[in-house]
């Protein structure tokens, strides 16, 4: 696995022109190293699956141009995958490792820096949106309030650890009212009032004391962080996170209902956070929740490969006029 965290990290987010520099740089070493790995040859491969979007275009490029020329050389057929679907499928390869069946129609939450998006996923398969963000990505607003504070980036997975020592009823966030559809999400409101309070307070020492942290040393365990951390911040980075966790669940709930779902999949970065898994599993949900685990929640190629195997069963083959689509649609 190849990670460009470390690259992005200094500017605090993705930088799209970085991003597929690093993509060429990384795609023929891990290419090569996952075969290795797997103990696999190319000559044995039945087709090359390939992103075809929903994403940043210049790294969509780079995998679609490499598969293309792979496929061409090597006489593969090409497969398209997009991105949600490979979130989705994410939890089938473990559900399947472990024996168990994915019963459909099911509910999949997509929730991740990108995405914050419900479907209804049938036999077929097929996907109908049921709601999405209208403003800011459930792992946007993660990453925009851990910017604030100095967390760094990406937010999400320091706000999970240090929520936990915080008292998530401290702050009462308000819930977003959606006019329209009720499925509907909106995390721009939350995303101010914790401006706001932030705005309210003399936060500056602290704040600089954690991006001195992050210079000395870019991955601070939790004591480390704690040290630099007061407890109202504790208690905002926890009442955050269990709204955002209410925002998650409760329409997770409604639309599970109207769907009459009989599993519930909740994918994507967000997925991994503990306290949505907790309150996952506390809940009288209606049927069976799948979570990926941690490392295939956040982007990955096996859920790529995962989403793409009942298309090479179904032979259904994408030709090379296939183009890389930064806002391609999974329904
Ligand atoms: O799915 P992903 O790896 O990439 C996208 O397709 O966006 O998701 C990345 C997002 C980031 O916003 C990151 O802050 C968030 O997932 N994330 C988390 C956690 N781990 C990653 N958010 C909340 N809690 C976590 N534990
Ligand atoms: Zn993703």
């Amino acid at each position: 696995m190849a990670s460009q965290l470390g690259t992005h990290f200094p500017y605090g987010g993705v930088v799209p022109e970085l991003a597929s520099r690093e993509h060429l740089r990384a795609i023929v070493p891990v290419v090569r190293l996952a075969l290795e790995r797997a103990g696999k040859d190319l000559g044995e491969m039945a087709a090359v699956a390939v992103t075809a979007g929903p994403g940043l275009v210049g790294s969509l490029l780079v995998g679609m141009t490499y598969a293309k020329a792979l496929c061409f050389a090597r006489g593969l057929p090409l497969i398209a995958v997009n991105h949600l679907e490979g979130h989705i499928y994410a939890v089938s390869l473990e559900a399947k490792r472990q024996g168990r069946t994915i019963e459909l129609p099911a509910l999949a939450l997509v929730v991740s820096g990108g995405h914050t998006h419900l479907f209804e996923y049938a036999e077929g398969p097929r996907y109908r949106l049921l709601g999405r963000t209208r403003d800011d990505a459930a792992g946007e607003a993660y990453d925009k309030v851990a910017k604030l504070l100095g967390f760094g980036y990406p937010g999400g997975p320091v706000i999970d650890r240090l929520a936990a020592f915080g008292d998530p009823e401290a702050v009462p966030f308000t819930l977003a009212r959606m006019k329209g559809n009720p499925l509907d999400f909106s995390f721009s409101g939350l995303k101010t009032a914790v401006l706001r309070w932030v705005q309210a307070r003399d936060m500056q020492a602290e704040i600089e004391a954690r991006k001195a942290l992050l210079k000395r040393n870019p991955k601070p365990s939790v004591e480390e962080w704690l040290a630099v951390t007061p407890k109202p911040t504790l208690d905002l980075l926890a009442s955050f996170q269990r709204t955002v966790i209410e925002e998650l669940l409760r329409r997770v709930a409604q639309a599970a209902e109207l769907i009459g779902a009989r599993s519930l999949i909740l994918s994507g970065g967000v997925a991994s956070n503990r306290g949505l898994r907790e309150e996952a599993a506390r809940r009288p949900l209606p049927c069976p929740v799948y979570f990926p685990s941690p490392e295939l929640a956040t982007d990955n190629a096996a859920m790529i490969a995962a989403a793409a195997y009942p298309k090479l069963e179904r032979k259904e083959f994408a030709d090379f006029s296939l183009k890389a689509e930064a806002n391609l649609r999974l329904a």
